[in-house]
């Protein structure tokens, strides 16, 4: 298949673009580096340096992959965007390029608008380059289970039937988003599904919940082809996050009561979960949901887990709770349906103790590039800058361990 990844140099897009390549798929990889510059401008890089996007390819190409083409640019750019489906024919996009930081679209305006403005634009434009220049295109896109929210009754498969005054539809499952971020996402849905309604798209919109690790098959082959490693509270996901502070000596802060629970996976299975929505595509005029997670968990859960295995380990982890920087619901009742993948062949990779421990000792190997100040929320719901208030770097977090 001809595959172009939109955000091909971001954490999930790098090792998508060699898991397809590696499956024998034509790859053109995608990116204008929004997420380095973000990082750059917010003090929140990698734990570890990673090469750019045809230095990547490069070396990849050098430990026996395939070639994978690479393309630097702004998907928000129709002209460029458009030109490069022309070019390409792609029977397949899977569309990753967005702000995907909930606390980055909470700091001000300014951020909000980018992220407002760039999720929008881009999906828009891949929406409208399939149109124009790849009809019968697939596309895979990279929702959200954070669309959904929290809500007191059992979270379905993107779709609910509903029975009101004695007749019945079915709609899309109804959204509550906690941050901006995940606003966009619900927003991009509603786009794709009038879309598919009016011109036949077929599309593929993938509810994944929060991604943990670093450890892929191609990967490891060479150390500099590991996807970006992000631990800071910008753009760490809440695994990645403990794994480092365990390593570092600083207890894992659990925000508020801890009993937030969403639904967890391993980047091993979100390259499943891709492949397997590429290699069984959605129809013409069908918006397939799926729900991208293998297991749900609580903050408290996940924390004891690192804290266990940490401490086997010889670690010695602390937990502590701080206030959550987050307005969102602390005990909730959560019960996520995620069929559709396991049906199509996902085979799960479940946080086991030596999942976290083999994620731990490589977290150790770069314990000193780790930076204490990036990890503890600088971004507070509450308190989000104004339109008026000219932009700045966030203050670093004054308290530690
Ligand atoms: N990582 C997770 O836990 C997670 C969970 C649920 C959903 N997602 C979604 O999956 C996708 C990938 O997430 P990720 O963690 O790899 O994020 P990431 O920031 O590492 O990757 C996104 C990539 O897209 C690029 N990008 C953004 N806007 C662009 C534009 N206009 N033109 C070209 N490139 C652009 C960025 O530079 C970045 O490299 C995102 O859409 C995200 O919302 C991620």
């Amino acid at each position: 298949m001809r595959v172009i990844v939109l955000g091909g140099d971001g954490y999930l897009g790098w090792p998508t673009a060699m898991r397809l390549a590696a499956r024998g798929h034509d790859v053109l990889a995608v990116d204008n580096y929004l997420r380095r510059r973000i990082a750059r401008e917010t003090d929140s890089e990698p734990l570890f340096a990673t090469p750019e996007l045809p230095e990547r390819a490069r070396l990849f190409e050098e430990s026996g992959g395939p070639k994978v083409e690479v393309a630097i640019g702004d998907c928000c750019d129709f002209a460029f965007l458009a030109d490069l489906f022309r070019r390409f024919q792609p029977e397949a996009v899977v569309h990753y390029a967005e702000q995907p930081s909930a606390p980055y679209s909470m700091m001000g305006y300014e951020e909000a608008r980018l992220t407002l403005d760039n999720n929008l634009t881009a999906t828009f434009n891949v929406i409208w380059a399939v149109k124009d220049h790849a009809p019968g295109c697939h596309v895979v896109k990279l929702g959200t289970m954070g669309e959904y929210g929290t809500p007191n009754i059992d979270i379905e498969e993107g779709w609910i039937e509903i029975a009101h005054k004695g007749r019945k539809d079915t709609f899309l499952y109804p959204r509550a988003a906690g941050s901006l971020y995940h606003t966009t996402k619900v927003l991009d849905t509603d786009l794709l599904w009038f879309y598919v309604r009016t011109y036949g798209l077929a599309v593929t919109d993938l509810m994944q919940g929060p991604v943990y690790g670093l450890s892929t098959a191609e990967a490891d082959a060479d150390e500099r082809l590991l996807p970006n490693f992000h631990y800071d509270d910008i753009f760490g996901t809440v695994v990645n996050r403990f794994l480092v502070q365990a390593v570092a000596g600083i207890p894992l802060t659990v925000y508020g009561r801890g009993g937030q629970t969403r639904g967890y996976l391993n980047i091993l299975d979100t390259l499943q979960c891709v492949l397997l929505a590429l290699e069984n595509p959605a129809a013409a005029g069908e918006l397939r949901i799926l729900n991208q997670f293998v297991e749900q968990l609580s903050v408290n859960e996940i924390a004891e887990k690192v804290q266990r295995v940490g401490n086997a380990l010889g670690l010695g982890v602390a937990v502590r709770s701080i206030e959550n920087p987050r307005k969102e619901k602390e005990d909730h009742y959560y019960n996520a349906k995620h069929q559709g993948l396991l049906d199509l062949g996902l085979e799960p990779h479940p946080m086991t103790d030596d999942v976290i421990a083999g994620m731990l000792e490589r977290v150790l190997r770069h314990k000193g590039r780790i930076e204490r100040g990036r990890i503890l929320p600088r971004v507070k719901w509450s308190a989000a800058r104004s339109a008026a208030e000219p932009g700045r770097p966030p203050a670093p977090a004054g308290v530690d361990a």
